[in-house]
């Protein structure tokens, strides 16, 4: 399993600790995808990268409010990165939705969004941690 949950990236946080664990198990099902049949790749890719998009809308809100409470300085910055990352992929979407038949275009989107969720987490959460507490 290359996507793997690890001590690493626990923020100590318990609400945010699960949203992560959640979002690790979409990306796993990313995997699966790439495993399974490939006739219906593609769109098993896009769908599950919708889930995984829906879900990081909850959790970032879940993130950008305990992080606006706690007056985090890097809050502003923060917010910008997940609305980034949520055009970007919102991009990719809009392409394979376009390209059905693209096997090369569903693999470079799920390795930019399970790249993206693993760098994330270990990197850039990690910064409001102490500001956070649990
Ligand atoms: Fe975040």
């Amino acid at each position: 399993m290359l996507v793997s949950w690890s001590s690493k990236m626990e923020t100590g946080i318990e609400e945010i600790d699960r949203q992560h664990k959640r979002l690790f198990e979409i990306a796993e099902k990313l995997y699966e995808v790439k495993n399974g049949d490939p006739e219906s790749l593609n769109i098993g890719i896009a769908a599950t990268a919708e889930e995984l998009l829906d879900y990081a809308k909850i959790h970032f809100d879940t993130e950008e409010g305990m992080m606006e409470k706690a007056g985090f300085e890097g809050y502003a910055e923060h917010k910008k990165i997940h609305a980034a990352f949520q055009e970007e992929a919102k991009a990719y979407q809009a392409r394979i939705n376009e390209r059905t038949e693209d096997v090369f275009l569903a693999m470079e989107i799920m390795n930019f969004l399970i790249d993206w969720i693993i760098g994330h987490i270990s990197g850039k959460d990690q910064e409001y941690v102490p500001f956070i507490g649990n």
